[in-house]
């Protein structure tokens, strides 16, 4: 008998029409690291809903332990053992680390929160597992790998012996990534058992012990992680070979699309953004390293307009929209993949249909007149709707879901249709497979090199650097919130990316910081 610390046996959960999960069994050995894999809609979140009690299903049983249990809610999983990670996080944004981790069971001194226990509780657990957390840090200033390690320290605090991670890397750079691992590891020698969500066959095969893929709603293949392979795994998700797209080089440039002159950005003293500038051309791809946090982020939201440029100039399509909005930079020809799809990306409690056209509203075939008006635009907006929700392969119950209730990668895919099909001469993307599944992985590299090839500029935000190496044209390098290197396609190796992006220069075209004079 193997030591299973959960078994989940003939769980069934329907919405609707959808059948999220069918009859699924999955054991998890005490103190293994068990990875679910699945393509965008498969069916994963809503198991791990379940496990923790946050979803009641139709059928099935869950022991934890050997016993029978039935979870009305989450403190009843609590109780039983069980922690969780959640895709989106839910953290307080105006509280200290440390309130996060104990909110909800907190140590009291009388009626008050003891301070100064929760701090103390925070540095030991971060002590022991490697984290290191500034139990007093704002957590609304903390980068996504952080705000990670708050969640899982906030697990740990309630003993947790059985710790769910739902996709816990999709918003981490490759070094959050390798650290996340090592406290995943160390809890599991510690005897913690560990469910783990992604879409990452390298992060699977590097890190798990065994692996259950889901698809369609059902158990598509068990494995022990030492005896499969990656093609194994595409091929239990997807039922086909999924070929990685690549670029084969821009045609023909155009003239310059987007132009960032000697941008600056300083807030609250710090200079996020450092006197950089860059520009993009119509039929090509410029790429963003970094490592989180060293301005690429700055740059698109100065791109944008949801930052003031301290100084320097931002050009779209030929004009100066250094002093516009976001609205009007929109529609002198931008269109954005924003990082947060939830928060800026979409409206959760909006349809699917209102969002995938959103923005398309001013132009036909939507808007209409006169008396037909509302029902016309309705009527063309859900013909639009369905239309880009095919063509982007966005699985939902049908145009009139909310975004709230699809799948993560779904709401992803809804954002990326809903850009790319303004067909704005200047597109900023901004890790803009995060959250999606290998195929659709690939089919949205293809559509921004077709983007690409139809004469658009391109700027591409990403933690990945193979994704930047499959699809940009030049590779540019930001190191501290200053443009310290750039490469071409053939220069713009892992090597060399790497160095850049820690600081060491070893630009393709020697461009050192130190040669630029504000
Ligand atoms: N609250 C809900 N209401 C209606 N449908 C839902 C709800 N939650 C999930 N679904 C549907 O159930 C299916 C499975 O969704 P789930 O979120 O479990 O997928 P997933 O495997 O986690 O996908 P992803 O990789 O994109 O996160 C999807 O079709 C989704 O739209
Ligand atoms: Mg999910």
């Amino acid at each position: 008998m193997t030591d299973a610390a959960v078994t989940l046996t003939g769980i069934s959960k329907r919405y609707g029409a959808v059948v999220a999960n069918d009859s699924v069994d999955l054991v998890l050995r005490r103190g293994s690291v068990h990875a679910v894999m699945g393509e965008n809609g498969a069916g994963k979140s809503t198991l791990m809903s379940i496990l923790f009690g946050l979803t009641e299903p139709d059928a099935g049983t869950i022991e934890v332990g050997g016993v029978e249990r039935r979870f009305r809610g989450p403190a009843d999983a609590i109780a039983a053992g069980l922690g969780m990670v959640h895709q989106h996080f839910r953290l307080f944004d105006s509280m200290s680390v440390a309130e996060n981790v104990v909110y909800g069971a907190e140590p009291t001194r009388g009626a008050l929160l003891d301070r100064r226990a929760a701090a103390e509780r925070v540095r030991e657990l971060s002590d022991r597992y490697g984290l290191g957390l500034d139990p007093d840090a704002n957590v609304g200033r903390l980068s996504a790998g952080v705000r990670q390690r708050v969640e899982i320290v906030k697990a740990l605090h309630r003993e947790a012996e059985i710790l769910i991670l739902d996709e816990p890397s999709a918003v981490l750079t490759p070094d959050e990534v390798t650290s996340l691992f090592s406290v995943i590891r160390r809890a599991a020698d510690a005897g913690t058992t560990v469910v783990l969500v992604t879409h990452k066959i390298q992060e699977v095969l590097a890190i798990s012990d065994e692996v259950t893929v889901l698809r369609a709603g059902r158990v598509s293949g068990r494995f022990a992680t030492a005896e499969v392979t990656g093609p194994q795994l595409i091929e239990a998700m997807t039922g086909r070979d999924v070929v990685p797209v690549s670029n084969a080089g821009a045609r023909e440039l155009g003239g310059i699309a987007l132009s960032v002159d000697r941008a600056t950005v300083v807030e609250q003293g710090i200079t996020r953004l450092d006197d950089v500038s860059l520009t993009v051309r119509t039929g090509e791809i410029v790429g963003v390293a970094g490592v989180s946090g060293n301005g690429q982020h700055e740059l698109v939201e100065a791109v944008l307009g949801a930052v003031a440029l301290t100084s320097g100039t931002v050009e779209i399509a030929g004009t100066d929209v250094s002093s516009l909005d976001v609205r009007r930079r929109r529609l002198a020809g931008l269109a954005v993949i924003p990082e947060d799809r939830r928060g800026e990306g979409t409206a959760v409690t909006m349809t699917t249909a209102e969002n995938i056209t959103a923005g398309h509203h001013r132009s036909a075939p939507i808007s209409g007149s006169g008396l037909a008006k509302g029902w016309l635009k309705r009527r063309a907006q859900r013909e639009e709707a369905t239309r880009l929700m095919a063509d982007y392969d966005v699985r939902a119950e049908s145009d009139q879901s909310l975004v709230g209730a699809l799948s993560g990668g779904n709401a992803q895919k809804v954002v990326v249709a809903r850009e790319l099909s303004h067909g704005a001469p200047v597109l900023i993307a901004e890790q803009p497979t995060q959250g999606v599944d290998v195929g659709a992985i690939e089919s949205i590299h293809t559509r921004l090199l077709e983007y690409r090839d139809a004469g658009r500029a391109v700027l591409l935000v990403s933690h990945e650097i193979t994704e930047l190496q499959a699809l940009a044209d030049r590779v540019v390098v930001l190191f501290a919130g200053r443009l310290v290197a750039e490469f071409s396609r053939a220069e713009a190796t892992t090597a060399r990316i790497g160095a850049a992006m820690t600081g060491g220069v070893t630009s393709g075209s020697g461009d050192a910081p130190e040669g630029r004079t504000a």
